[in-house]
């Protein structure tokens, strides 16, 4: 593309100065690189999705810092993440359900990183969430739900989406530049057996998604959500809520997986290391299902 003999005014009116046009020269593995970048990411310090995300994003080059309201883990991922991938890390704990230490872990970030590029809004689940790890029923009807569980649900899911994102914007907006990468779930685009609350907090990260990229694109901040559907881990599969029967929530979502399987956090954190590097820098507020086909 050459925009040399352009009207100027065409230009401008068209933003076409903001195009990326030497992305044809550039490598898919220079596309994928991310050093020099910090990347936040929320609930990165369990066994799950959070975890794989920041061993792509280090290995890509970001520095890391790895917010998670369980002490121990967070500061045990930064360590592998130093050792493994020769980046640093650092963990700090809190709790993104708390407005107030939300704001204190990205304060904590910035203080100690320079800044923050990337934010990945990941910590959240139907299981084991909360400031204490808290086991929540996992699933179960809506009527019979009790306060604690659906506050604990909505504080994590949603309100920590919104606490953290509140946060680092105010980093984002001065330098006018950020990505911000939601993870959402299948179960946020259609119904689920047992899941309403934590289904219908997902959808409203779709939604935050979708209306903060109108806000933000134009201040140089970029939005995606990322959906999965059933991934696999340990944690599920000492649950006991696999059986050969494929009978409950396991065996229903299991029957809408077109591709056969369900997935590892690898696979979904794949799609989330695309996305925080220039090679994904055109996804925007949009919801992108990480899902083997899951009831499509
Ligand atoms: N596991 C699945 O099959 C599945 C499917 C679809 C979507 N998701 C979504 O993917 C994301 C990751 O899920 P996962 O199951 O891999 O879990 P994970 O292990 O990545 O995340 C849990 C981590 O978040 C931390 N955490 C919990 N509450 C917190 C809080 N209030 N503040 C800070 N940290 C907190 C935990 O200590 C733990 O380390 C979640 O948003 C979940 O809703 C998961």
């Amino acid at each position: 593309v050459d925009l040399s003999s352009v009207d100027p005014a065409v230009v401008a009116a068209y933003h076409l100065d903001r195009l990326p046009l030497d992305r044809p020269t550039r490598s898919t593995s220079d596309l994928l690189r991310l050093d020099g970048k910090v990347a936040l990411v929320t609930g990165g310090g369990g066994a799950g999705l959070g975890n794989a995300i920041c061993h792509r994003l280090a290995e890509q080059g970001a520095t890391l810092a790895i917010v998670d309201a369980n002490h121990d883990a967070a500061a045990t991922a930064a360590k592998e993440i130093r050792d493994t991938w020769q980046v640093q890390a650092i963990a700090v704990t809190g709790n993104v359900a708390d407005w107030d230490a939300a704001h204190r872990s990205v304060q904590t970030a910035v203080g100690e990183l320079g800044g923050i590029d990337i934010l990945v809004n990941n910590a959240g689940g139907s299981g084991a969430i909360g400031a204490g790890g808290d086991r929540l029923r996992p699933r179960g009807s809506f009527a019979e739900m009790s306060r604690q569980d659906m506050e604990t649900t909505v504080g994590v899911n949603l309100m920590g989406v919104l606490h953290m994102t509140k946060a680092t914007l105010e980093v984002m907006i001065a330098k006018r530049a950020g990505r911000i990468i939601n993870i959402s779930s299948e179960g946020g685009k259609r119904g689920a057996p047992g899941l309403s609350v934590y289904g219908s907090c997902k959808a409203a990260v779709i939604g935050l998604t979708r209306n903060l990229a109108h806000e933000l694109g134009p201040e140089g901040i970029t939005v995606v959500a990322v959906c999965p559907a059933t991934m696999i881990s340990d944690r599920l599969l000492s649950g006991g809520h696999l059986t050969p029967e494929l009978d409950g929530l396991m065996g229903w979502s299991f029957r809408q997986t077109s591709i056969g399987r369900f997935s590892v956090a690898d696979e979904v954190a794949s799609m989330v290391a695309f996305l925080a590097a220039p090679a994904g820098s055109y996804v925007h507020g949009s919801a992108v299902s990480v899902a083997g086909g899951f009831a499509s």
